[in-house]
């Protein structure tokens, strides 16, 4: 399959690995680039040190194109700097202002790199394009974690008729009928984040991983309650709990604040603006300090349902396409069937055009 997408990026197929914190570890970003896709690193969960090791990790994989995702605005700089050092052929980013965005995409490009901005509003995506961005990914109201509030029928041919970039549709898409949807859209290729971790080579727990099979589209829920801005996850005892309550977490929020602090190297002021800016950039949460808080307390709960594989006392990030999810292929599997479906939807409507 030839798009915009797999010519930009060098790849044999217009798909992608969404870039997820504690998921996207190397072995699952090498075995989707090793299956022709773009295989994408999410990079906020590490240091420079550990995130210049997963990169290397991930050369020793695959000899294909791969990418690495950074969330502005998180200790960024620093991680900003070993993506360039290190020549990552694709670098997406999310969240972020102007002055932080423009000398990033300069950087990337100065070595041959592309980037990919991903945005939730039309706006976003006409800045974005300005800034530089060599693409975009759009995530629609049916994403994992953050999206606007926007659904991906309406918000897809939004954006692609606002930009020149080509677009890459997120947020629900699990099989050859999505992907075939988003190329009507508009899309060059789409986005995969729940149905590319719901895979053999995704080193997360079992109890994760059937979690995600049992699940139905009606299992999850979207609310600012657990990180302060509109996040989508699976709707457990835990989530429920949060959701009943609504009082501020102060205890919770100190502790979990010392936690994010320390892991990520940032002070209070800066992690304070990313909650902000983070809200911002989805267009829907709470707000001040309130947003802060919920930040530290959801960046504990969500580690504890991915690196402590615990689906029942953490808050897991999951998108409605888990209605769509009912095995554990190998990545292979997922693409070839992804793409095989795809064909044959194209190739009906072809038919269906010429009768
Ligand atoms: C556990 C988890 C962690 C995520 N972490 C990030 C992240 O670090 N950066 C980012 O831009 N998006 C992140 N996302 C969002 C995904 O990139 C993507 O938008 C989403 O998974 C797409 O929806 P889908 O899972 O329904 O395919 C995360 C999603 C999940 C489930």
């Amino acid at each position: 399959m030839k798009t915009r997408m797999t010519e930009l990026f060098g790849i044999k197929y217009p798909i992608m690995l969404a870039g997820m914190n504690w998921l996207t570890t190397p072995k699952l970003v090498a075995a989707v680039s090793n299956a022709g896709a773009l295989g994408v690193l999410a990079g906020a969960q590490y240091n420079p040190d550990s995130l210049r090791k997963a990169i290397q990790e991930i050369r020793k994989l695959t000899n294909k194109p791969f990418g690495v995702n950074l969330t502005l605005g998180i200790a960024s700089g620093p991680l900003a700097n070993v993506v360039i050092e290190e020549k990552v052929p694709v670098v997406n980013y999310s969240l972020g202002r102007p002055p932080e965005i423009q000398p990033f995409i300069q950087g990337v490009h100065s070595y041959g790199g592309k980037v990919i901005g991903t945005i939730a509003l039309v706006r976003h995506a006409q800045r974005s394009e300005q800034l530089g961005a060599d693409s975009l990914i759009i995530t629609g109201y049916e994403a994992a974690s953050h999206s606007g509030n926007v659904g991906a029928l309406v918000l897809v041919p939004q954006v692609v008729e606002a930009v020149k970039v080509p677009c890459i549709g997120a947020g629900g898409y699990a099989d050859g009928k999505g992907l075939a949807a988003a190329l009507a859209l508009g899309a060059e290729g789409i986005s995969m984040g729940t149905r590319l971790a719901a895979t053999k080579e995704a080193e997360v727990s079992d109890a994760i991983k059937e979690t995600w099979v049992k699940s139905t589209e009606e299992d999850t829920v979207i609310d600012p309650t657990f990180d302060g801005i509109n996040c989508r996850v699976l709707r457990n005892k835990k989530a429920e709990e949060m959701l009943k309550k609504k009082s501020f977490p102060l205890f919770d929020a100190w502790s979990a604040g010392m936690m994010m602090k320390k892991e990520l190297k940032i002070d209070y002021g800066q992690l304070f603006k990313t909650a902000n800016s983070l809200r911002k950039s989805r267009g829907g949460g709470l707000k001040g300090m309130a947003s802060a808080m919920r930040f530290s307390v959801g960046g504990r709960l969500f580690r504890t349902a991915t690196v402590g594989g615990d689906p029942v006392n953490g808050i897991l990030m999951m998108g409605q396409t888990v209605g769509r999810i009912h095995d554990i292929p190998t990545v292979q599997e997922v693409i070839d069937r992804t793409v095989a479906e795809a064909k044959q939807i194209l190739s009906k409507m072809n038919r269906q055009i010429a009768d």
